[in-house]
């Protein structure tokens, strides 16, 4: 065993284990340092929409976990009150921030004062999003009478919604020639799953926006600009509880049960299956993936079924 370039006089024999097994410990110890600051986001300011969600807030607690200084941007400050208050007391660093993603105003006001209280933008995560059952199929609705208002705020919501802060932050990205960028998409976004129409549509539209910001910025401003997206499976969530759930009783309706049929790890996913995967996406341990969309899914999307 080699262990060339060690300082093998740092390493003396202790407590009945010989030099060489302390050597090996040492090295090994070593290297796994190195490997965490591979994923560390240690003095990075982070930004994520959403951050108050069901998904959003649980990877503010995880980029906040592995040292991000977290902006958590939603509308409604009761939760953005709740999610600043989680990571403060496990001794992280948040603040919360009013933030509509659908209004350029409210942007450039939320960018103001993150730039005034931390000087600096890293990382943009792309968290806001959903459905609404009115712009879903359903016995009651057809696609024909589909509302064309809330068929444009899911569409808005989703593709706009992403669009407009990446223009806001990343600009300070383009500014730096540094930055990182996740957006999230969905399962729906590669196969439309039925009655979610105007939901897929912009779920596979952000799949190419994603690649397309990554291609963009690259070329135009900086290869230390990333841009990639996640495409979570199926978590019990408030924007589709009323189609996985029977709303008196609580049991999983027909479509719940066919989600976790498809699923191979039979389970719907965990809000903290996600960071893994993102913290590896915002950080160096991906500085050559750019344009990606990864899937976490439980194995869903690699199921055809039989
Ligand atoms: N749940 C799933 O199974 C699943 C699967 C695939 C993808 N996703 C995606 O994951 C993301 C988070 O979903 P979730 O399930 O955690 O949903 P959620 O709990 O309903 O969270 C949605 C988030 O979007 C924010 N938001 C909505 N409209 C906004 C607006 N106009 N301006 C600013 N923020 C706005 C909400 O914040 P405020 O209300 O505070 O503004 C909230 O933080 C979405 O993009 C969703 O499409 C979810």
């Amino acid at each position: 065993m080699s262990f060339t370039g060690e300082k093998t006089q740092e390493v003396p024999e202790l407590f009945g284990i010989t030099k060489e097994e302390n050597m090996w410990h040492y090295h090994v110890e070593r290297k796994a340092t190195e490997m965490k600051d591979l994923f560390a986001l240690h003095g990075k300011v982070a930004v994520i929409t959403g951050g108050t969600g069901v998904l959003g807030s649980e990877l503010s607690r995880g980029l906040a976990q592995a040292g991000a200084k977290v902006v958590v941007l939603g509308r409604d400050e009761g939760r953005r009150a709740a999610v600043v208050t989680d990571i403060q007391q496990a001794g992280g660093e948040a603040v919360g921030i009013a933030c509509d993603v659908l209004n350029q105003e409210s942007l450039l006001a939320a960018k103001a004062e993150v730039l005034e209280r931390f000087g600096t933008v890293d990382i943009l995560v792309n968290g806001a999003g959903g459905n609404r059952k009115d712009a879903t199929t359903s016995p009651d609705l057809s696609f024909f009478d589909l509302p064309q208002e809330a068929l444009d705020y899911v569409v808005r919501l989703n593709f706009m919604g992403t669009l407009l802060p990446t223009q806001v932050f990343g600009q300070v990205f383009a500014e730096k020639k540094e930055g990182v960028i996740l957006n999230v998409s969905s399962m729906s976004s590669y196969q439309p799953m039925t009655n979610v129409i105007g939901y897929s549509a912009a779920k596979a539209a952000i799949n190419n926006l994603t690649m397309w910001l990554a291609v963009h910025f690259c070329k135009h401003y900086s290869p230390n600009i990333r841009v990639n997206a996640i495409a979570p499976g199926f978590f019990l969530t408030e924007q589709n509880r009323f189609l996985l759930t029977e709303e008196k009783t609580g049991e999983l309706t027909q479509r719940g049960r066919t989600i976790l049929e498809h699923t191979p790890m039979g389970r719907f996913g965990e809000p903290s299956d996600l960071v893994g995967t993102v913290i590896w996406l915002v950080s160096d341990a991906s500085k050559f993936v750019t344009g990606v969309v990864v899937p976490v899914d439980g194995g869903f999307m690699a199921f055809s079924g039989v």
